[in-house]
């Protein structure tokens, strides 16, 4: 094995930081045998946390209607071959409801921007969604919205919010996202939803086109620095409307070394393996939990909205029902030794 990265798994786990320089290394150097070593002490960091549960977040994609174009998502706005959707307010409470009855105690309400939803309707559904069931966590995934709207939604009752930075490298940025769109907008959205009181979510995708391992090291830097609650990473998977469409997919091991060393960067941290770990493998979230993730997020989405909101090709459950998604996923955790639980899933005190 390699000694060095070797000797930076053991820093890393011992001292849950390390310098920028470091991070490119191990992430140059993440075979089979570092992997492995890297997996280990993610589980070992975990253990004493999370024992062997797993979170399950209900996911409602409630509008596949976006305002923004970025390079590599199937519901950017130029896509005109993407069929839109919204969910009413009812429909949205009707698949909490469900969601309820399955055992879901977070919700997570994801869209793209769509301004339809105004902070008028947002807080309606976020305020009947927690009177509905008070003790639920209601989350938000809904992208880069003012401050004051961000206040708004934090007053009506929302509880945390999904943002992933996408890339802590301005110049990555760039070329990822069209010139309306603003690395330094989006890192000021999460410190205005930290300020306000959300458990916040960042994160990343694995493999995006033009990514370096320097990009990938002040990922980790900036989890590092930053402490989110939640870091959702998942492959970038190519939708075939989009610029990206011939671009390669992020690979299942570089994913899941990514994984490991987020782990051991916060060992409480909440670490989903993501649908799209789930799409480029047939067992790749249960390897994610192998790796040290502890949430997964099933959709409770209804069945004829699902096959329209795919931000990249051959997404995982499109044709599956709520109750099928849960039980499989219960099915796939306990086949590798993990329970998932009926709990809202805070991140647990250290
Ligand atoms: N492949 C993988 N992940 C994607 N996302 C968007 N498009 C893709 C894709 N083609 C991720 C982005 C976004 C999140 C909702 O989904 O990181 O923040
Ligand atoms: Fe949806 Fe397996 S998680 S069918």
């Amino acid at each position: 094995m390699d000694i060095r990265a070797a000797e930076l798994v053991d820093k890393l786990a011992g001292e849950h930081a390390l310098a920028l320089d470091d991070y490119e290394y191990l992430v140059e150097h993440l075979d089979e045998e570092v992997r492995d070593l890297l997996a280990e002490h993610a589980r070992a960091a975990r253990e004493p946390i999370y024992g062997h549960d797993v979170f399950v977040r209900g996911l409602i994609e409630f509008s596949s209607y976006c305002k923004n174009d970025c390079y590599y998502c199937g519901l950017r706005a130029s896509n005109a071959s993407c069929e839109r959707y919204r969910l009413t307010a009812g429909q949205i409470l009707a698949c909490a409801d469900r969601g309820y009855e399955l055992g879901f105690r977070t919700f997570v309400l994801q869209g793209g921007e769509d301004p339809r939803f105004t902070d008028e309707r947002l807080c309606a559904i976020v305020r009947a969604l927690k009177e509905a069931h008070p003790d639920c966590a209601v989350t938000l995934s809904v992208g880069e919205r003012t401050r004051e709207s961000y206040a708004r939604l934090r007053e009506a009752g929302a509880d945390r919010y999904l943002l992933r930075h996408e890339t802590a490298t301005p110049e990555h940025y760039a070329r990822l996202h069209p010139a309306g769109m603003s690395w330094e907008h989006r890192m000021q959205c999460l410190r205005d939803l930290r300020e306000l009181g959300f458990a916040v979510g960042a994160g990343f995708m694995v493999g995006s086109p033009f990514q370096t391992s320097a990009n990938l090291a002040r990922d980790l830097a900036f989890i590092q620095e930053f402490q989110p609650e939640m870091c959702g990473i998942g492959p970038f998977v190519p939708h075939h409307a989009t610029p990206f469409a011939n671009e390669p997919a992020g690979t299942l091991e570089q994913t899941l070394g990514l994984l490991s060393i987020i782990r051991l960067i916060k060992p409480n941290i909440l670490l989903p393996a993501t649908t799209a770990l789930g799409t480029i493998h047939p067992r790749g979230r249960e390897l994610g939990m192998e790796a040290g993730a502890n949430v997964v997020m099933p959709n409770l989405s209804p069945g004829d909205v699902r096959a329209k909101y795919l931000l990249y090709d051959g997404k995982i459950c499109t044709g599956d029902e709520a109750a099928e998604c849960r039980r499989c996923l219960e099915m796939r955790m306990a086949g590798c030794g993990y329970t998932v639980v009926t709990d809202r899933g805070d991140p647990r005190i250290v």
